[in-house]
């Protein structure tokens, strides 16, 4: 049976491509995608995921937008990254699928509550202020979705600060929720995720695949890689969204550690860090794991398998 998913997203390059995988797979049932404040303003990124689903002919799915700011921080997008749209680098048909009229958090609680206990699974891939908001307001929630995939953090690599990866630091008290909520969660973090690079092979199989989706997420890839380069000297884009969702369809492309994991909120120079305790990984009531070896191979091969449905 396929696994029933809410992708909680800021699209977001990366974000885009987890929804089409999402969206295209047939392991994967996409229930709801709803929309946070991160990687752009809510409006920006929301407009950006209705023009995404607009291109990939998809009207089934309800979008809803959720948190325009952290908890406790001001908004800090990513614009050196994605850009002044938040997903700068190719052109987007108008956003013609509507938005729900109602909030994500709720949209959130009411697809949980509604549906079978352990059927629903959440896939966060920006800021957590969602996910926390919905783990506060209803509490129930936390016993009845089946688990939490999330894009987020690292124990080695950082990339917003030299301690904390971006989605953890735009919001760190709603990671400190989330982290510490109950449920079991995996983190696939910047270890994992610093190895889906798009490399020169990638953008020329997306050439092949040759649908308007897969020319448009090579334009995508093709500016990510110019402001990966400019901002943090890496050569080739790392596409981090689109793991979680690919494990989700296959686990065997990556590898998980059992540990606890915290969200380090006080530290002077650390504030956001995932700090991820191999030390204690017997500890019997742990039901955090982390990510910490990816298949490149069955990656991209998901993403290109995705890319030729859409078109
Ligand atoms: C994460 O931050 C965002 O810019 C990306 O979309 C991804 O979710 C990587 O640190
Ligand atoms: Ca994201």
């Amino acid at each position: 049976m396929a696994k029933k998913i809410i992708l909680d997203c800021d699209p977001g390059h990366d974000d885009a491509i987890a929804l089409m995988l999402a969206y295209a797979n047939p392991e994967i049932d996409l229930v709801a995608v709803t929309t946070v404040a991160g990687n752009q303003t809510l409006t920006k990124v929301t407009n950006n995921a209705r023009s995404i689903a607009t291109l990939i002919g998809m009207k089934d799915v309800p979008i809803a937008a959720g948190c325009d700011r952290p908890l406790v921080n001001e908004i800090n997008v990513a614009d050196e990254i994605h850009g002044d749209s938040g997903i700068d680098g190719t052109e987007l048909p108008k956003p013609e699928v509507p938005l729900q009229d109602i909030h994500a958090v709720d949209l959130i609680i009411e697809t949980i509550m509604n549906s079978p206990e352990k059927t629903i699974t959440l896939v966060p891939t920006g800021a957590l202020t969602n996910i926390a908001m919905a783990a506060r307001r209803e509490p129930k929630i936390v016993d009845r979705v089946k688990e939490v995939v999330l894009m987020g953090g690292g124990y080695l690599e950082s990339n917003y600060s030299a301690a904390a990866e971006f989605n953890i630091f735009v919001d760190p008290e709603a990671a400190r929720v989330v982290f510490n909520a109950g449920w079991k969660l995996t983190m696939v973090g910047l270890d994992v995720t610093h190895k889906a690079l798009a490399t020169p092979d990638v953008l020329e199989e997306m050439e092949k695949i040759n649908t308007v989706p897969s020319i448009k997420v090579k334009e995508l890839m093709t500016f990510f890689q110019k402001m990966y380069k400019e901002s943090q000297d890496f050569d080739y884009p790392p596409v981090h969204d689109p793991v979680t969702v690919a494990y989700l369809i296959d686990p065997s492309v990556m590898e998980v550690v059992k540990a606890p994991i915290d969200i380090e909120l006080h530290g002077e120079l650390t504030r956001g860090m995932t700090v991820v305790d191999f030390n204690h990984i017997v500890a019997s009531d742990c039901v955090t794991y982390v990510g910490v070896s990816l298949d490149k191979q069955k990656f991209w091969d998901l993403v290109y398998d995705a890319l030729r449905k859409i078109g």
